[in-house]
């Protein structure tokens, strides 16, 4: 596409001026828009850019071997990853609170990921990281300078958001564009589709769609149940014509269900597919039966521990998109 193409060729001159000889850094998340924005400044700077992916272990399954391999696959980038399940999972221990899991996951992450950016730096100290790379589009501008309500109605917390005394000049080659572009830039870029296509997922990841404190049983249960519905709607052919696809794991509850001669007494899981414009608002999608049929059978056949399928019927407002 022939505007694509010049956006590309404009962006990537814009960057090359801003960032000179100098260093940059850039969080991945796993999500479109940091990936886009790294391919984008990599093309720009090469090898003065190293990515700092930070795998927080709320990822759903596949994504973080998505970005170390996939996406170096397609982009050459310099990466540096940190694992830090155990840190996190420590950190959320015991806690339940969807505000308080949401602030403790922020948290964690700036901290991570400010320890890897010296230890980026440490690599070299004598060319130091001057600029930091974000995939911010521009509903994120209008959004955050808009401060209407609706934006305190849960602490949103992107991945790769970092506070303003990090000392880092901000370089943002997406600001001006929109999701549906970002998209036709990725492709541009030739990014694997699985990444450019991928729909948008929370910073919190599945830590908030565990209704109840998060432990690695939890997350190993939920991410086996949301493998089956995401796999199960992209064989339909829907990806996208769903805006989000959340599998929520009820980990509080349990209900008695019978499974071939044994009671069994597990967990009911939801899902909650909803097609939306921009996530203000969101519409709970009309799956086909034979679709949910399928994604029933097969999560309580396959994954042990759950033994209820249900399905969110409720819009946004009153319900918001995710269930924390
Ligand atoms: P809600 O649940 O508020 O979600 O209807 C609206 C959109 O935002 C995503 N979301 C987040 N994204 N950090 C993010 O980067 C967050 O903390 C966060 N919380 C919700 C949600 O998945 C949906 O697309």
């Amino acid at each position: 596409n022939w505007t694509m193409v010049n956006i590309a060729d404009e962006s990537i001159e814009a960057v090359r001026r801003q960032v000179g000889s100098k260093r940059a850094i850039c969080g991945l998340s796993g999500g479109v828009d940091s990936a886009v924005a790294a391919a984008l400044v990599q093309r720009a700077i090469g090898d003065q850019l190293t990515c700092v992916f930070v795998d927080h272990g709320l990822l759903r399954k596949g994504e973080a071997e998505q970005v170390e391999k996939d996406f170096v696959a397609a982009t050459g980038v310099n990466l540096h990853v940190v694992d830090a399940q155990e840190r996190f999972l420590a950190a959320l221990d015991g806690v339940a609170d969807p505000e308080q899991k949401r602030k403790i996951i922020g948290r964690e992450f700036i901290r991570v990921f400010e320890e890897a950016a010296r230890e980026v730096v440490g690599e070299d100290a004598a060319e130091p990281v001057e600029f930091l790379v974000q995939g911010t589009l521009y509903p994120d501008v209008v959004e955050s300078g808009g401060g209407t309500g609706a934006a305190n109605i849960k602490s949103h917390h992107n991945v790769g958001g970092l506070p303003d005394d990090l000392q880092f000049q901000l370089v943002e080659p997406l600001r001006t564009l929109f999701k549906d572009e970002v998209r036709a830039l990725g492709e541009q870029l030739g990014l694997p589709s699985e990444i450019v296509w991928r729909q948008p997922f929370p910073g919190p990841g599945l830590g908030i769609r565990i209704v109840g404190a998060v432990t690695k049983e939890r997350l190993d249960i939920l991410r086996d149940a949301d493998f089956i519905a995401r796999t199960e709607l992209s064989n339909a052919g829907l990806d996208r014509d769903i805006w989000q696809f959340p599998v929520v794991l009820l980990a509080d509850v349990r209900s008695v269900g019978v499974q071939g001669d044994s009671r069994t007494y597990g967990h009911p899981i939801v899902l909650r597919p909803v097609t939306s414009e921009d996530a203000m608002t969101a519409d709970w999608a009309k799956l086909p039966y034979d679709l949910l049929q399928r994604i029933s059978t097969r999560i309580t056949n396959e994954v042990r521990e759950i033994n209820r399928v249900t399905v969110d019927i409720t819009s946004k407002p009153p319900g918001t998109i995710e269930w924390e």
